[in-house]
């Protein structure tokens, strides 16, 4: 060997010698990033360390091996999958809906059971909302990875398993089992859900229905490049078959110790009891995951026991599904209703025969506005996809087109508005149709029915059949009309007794006495809600400063924006707003702030409650901050509170604001809400 190859040959040793540094680290650092969700060095670092692997590796390519990091991405698309037997088919699971299906399927496996039972009876985890996956390794090394399919064959989709960063390509163990089966659920996260269903909606694609048809839709992308862009994951939670565990909590610890990710969630049981308190727990909480789950899989704790209790032809003795009330189910279009609603804005609904979601009986749901309805291509007599998620509005997600009946028709969104006849326009930039004739019946009666809600002007007796009444009768053009109706006036209507005319007069009666926030909020400018209207109220304690407000000085309120401050403007400045105004105030009712008395003070008829603790304020002293303003505390958040202030460690009040939706301030922001910073 002369000088010069020997060189070379230490050249090349040294590159194999940090080759090899370099796919341990970056294999590492996934784990950490993706697994652990403890990132161990910068993204850069990553990138400059991975780039300089992919050099040596080009220069090297004897070296490359399937399990390199570099290997995750880049197949080829394939033509299709093709399809693979499992070597331990897989089952799915019998579902439960409730305490009594449980107790009956504890009553059905123990009877098979003649033995004690444990102490740590039952594991409970949750079902994740994804498709199920079987990989398949050798030696340690993934060798392929395919869908469950029918239980017995799935498609192969290795190449995309292999963008799945949270799958390692090889098993963290020195001794791994000679050939295993590791069985988990990939699933797309939550936000990327959402963003790719935005993106759809963009580009005027079909949406999908839920989680896990996006995860499914996604990993049978036939180029893998789509699939690693859309960064699915994947929890573990079994093995087919070859390890040495006793109890299914072993498993999970082995997975995690392998490099898979598990889910935090998993907790051993005792009892049914404590399973019970689990599905419970995880019914309120799941809408805070950031991924979708759909029930709580239980399953008996002890290997033994699982082996010996069996399968049935289709699903194991030893686990269960106990199923979260479903969110999304299937209905058949019957019609399609367009409301008009307060700012002339036509929303189409559909009537659909009755589905049970969530635990309410849905037979309407919204199709947002004419452009959705156009993306979803919907016929009458079509079979739809509807959504009803924790507290949101059912809607319509999906059309069903393989289900289409041959004699259904396209539905045509109406070029007039329903109620008044007129031709509705297109509001350029925006997905909204709109009415805009300003003395159409529909727009006045949704107008009236704000006015009178419940943290507008409270009118008890005053909802939308009594507003179409009034409206009808040409009694009431505007709101400011209310104030001049009479007692007799109301009691000559068809079914109004002299009792609810007397009422109604005198609801209306008191609403004079309603502080100026409220009638902010019940003139119904865009954008401007309940807690719009309390800031805008503190701000400009009367309707004549907030008219002559320019819009710099309402942008400079922290919390309004230029979209609300133009509505703002826009409506102060027109001349039949302001003919309004003046009658309102002739009315009697209050357009700015009494100084004076807490009656009509910004937070006034306002309930608030206080969790956490505060910056600067003592508990008591915000408690007396809120009074002066006119408020109330509350101790306990109900769907009446309006505001919820959080502090530092706030607790259960702060998940139960959120999950009702109301409003949160934190001290600065109170403190600015009353004026009295
Ligand atoms: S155990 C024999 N555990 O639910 C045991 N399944 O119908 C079979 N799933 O196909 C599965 N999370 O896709 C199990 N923690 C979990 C799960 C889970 C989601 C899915 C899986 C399976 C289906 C059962």
């Amino acid at each position: 060997m002369d000088g010069q190859q020997g060189a070379l040959e230490n050249h090349a040793e040294r590159d194999e010698k940090r080759l090899w540094e370099l796919r341990e680290l970056l294999h590492k650092a996934a784990h950490a990033y993706y697994v652990l969700d403890q990132p161990i060095m910068a993204d850069e670092t990553y990138d400059q360390l991975y780039r300089e692997l992919l050099d040596l590796e080009q220069r090297y390519p004897q070296w490359v091996t399937p399990d390199s990091p570099t290997q995750r991405v880049g197949g080829a698309p394939s033509q299709e999958f093709p399809s693979i037997t499992h070597p331990t088919p897989l089952y799915s699971l019998d579902n439960a809906f409730d305490l009594a299906d449980m107790r009956a399927w504890q009553d059905r496996w123990q009877k098979l059971w003649g033995e004690k039972l444990p102490e740590d009876l039952y594991i409970c985890e949750l079902k994740i909302d994804g498709l199920a996956l079987n990989l398949f390794y050798e030696q340690g090394v993934l060798v392929w990875g395919a869908t469950r399919g029918d239980g017995v064959t799935g498609e192969e989709i290795t190449a995309n398993v292999r963008t799945i960063r949270s799958i390692p390509l090889r098993l963290q163990t020195r001794q791994p089992p000679a050939q295993v089966e590791i069985r988990g659920e990939a699933f797309l996260p939550q936000p990327v859900f959402r963003q790719l269903n935005q993106e759809r909606q963009e580009r005027g694609e079909p949406l999908f229905a839920n989680p896990r048809n996006a995860a499914a839709g996604t990993l049978r992308q036939l180029d893998p490049r789509v699939v690693a862009q859309r960064r699915l994951d994947f929890f573990a939670y079994g093995v087919g078959r070859g390890v040495d565990v006793t109890s299914q909590s072993e498993t999970l610890a082995l997975l995690a110790e392998w490099g898979f990710r598990t889910n935090p969630h998993s907790q051993v049981c005792a009892d049914l009891a404590q399973v019970q308190r689990y599905y419970e727990t995880w019914a309120q909480k799941r809408q805070e995951l950031p991924y979708g789950t759909d029930g709580v899989v239980v399953k008996v704790n002890d290997l033994g026991m699982q082996t010996a209790l069996g399968f049935t032809h289709k699903s194991p003795r030893w686990a269960i599904a106990w199923k979260f009330p479903a969110e999304t189910g299937v209905a058949t279009l019957l019609g399609v209703t367009v409301q008009v609603g307060r700012t002339g804005t036509l929303t189409p609904v559909a009537e659909l025969t009755p589905v049970r979601l969530a635990g309410t009986q849905v037979s309407r749901a919204t199709l947002h506005n004419n452009q959705r309805l156009q993306e979803l291509d919907l016929h009458i007599g079509d079979r739809v996809v509807v959504r009803k998620a924790g507290e949101i509005i059912p809607e319509v997600v999906q059309v069903l087109r393989e289900l289409r009946p041959a004699e259904a028709v396209a539905y045509q969104f109406p070029t007039h508005c329903p109620e008044c006849g007129e031709p509705v326009v297109q509001v350029a930039q925006e997905a909204a149709t709109r009415c805009i004739n300003r003395h159409c019946p529909g727009v006045l009666r949704e107008q009236i029915n704000h006015w009178a809600s419940r943290d507008a002007l409270d009118i008890r007796g005053l909802g939308g059949k009594a507003a179409q009444k009034l409206v009808e009768m040409g009694w009431v053009k505007s709101v400011a009309d209310l104030y001049d109706l009479t007692e007799a006036q109301l009691a000559s209507l068809e079914r109004w007794g002299a009792k609810s005319a007397a009422n109604l007069i005198a609801g209306i009666d008191r609403s004079r006495q309603q502080p100026w926030t409220r009638v902010l909020y019940g003139l119904g400018v865009r954008h401007v809600g309940t807690g719009t209207a309390a800031l805008l109220a503190t701000h400009f304690p009367s309707a004549t400063r907030l008219r002559d407000a320019d819009l710099e000085e309402l942008c400079a309120i922290p919390g309004i924006g230029s979209e609300i401050a133009q509505a703002v403007q826009t409506w102060f400045a027109d001349a039949e707003n302001q003919a309004l105004l003046a009658r309102l105030a002739q009315a009697g009712l209050h357009l700015s702030h009494d100084p004076g008395g807490n009656a009509t003070g910004p937070l006034s008829g306002k309930i608030l409650v206080l969790t956490g603790s505060l910056p600067n304020l003592t508990r008591s002293q915000a408690k007396a901050l809120i009074e002066r303003a006119g408020g109330k505390v509350g101790s306990s958040v109900t769907a009446r509170t309006d505001y919820v202030v959080v502090g530092e460690e706030a607790g259960a009040k702060l998940e139960k604001a959120v999950a009702l939706g109301i409003p949160l301030l934190s001290e600065a922001e109170l403190v600015a809400l009353v004026g009295e910073g």
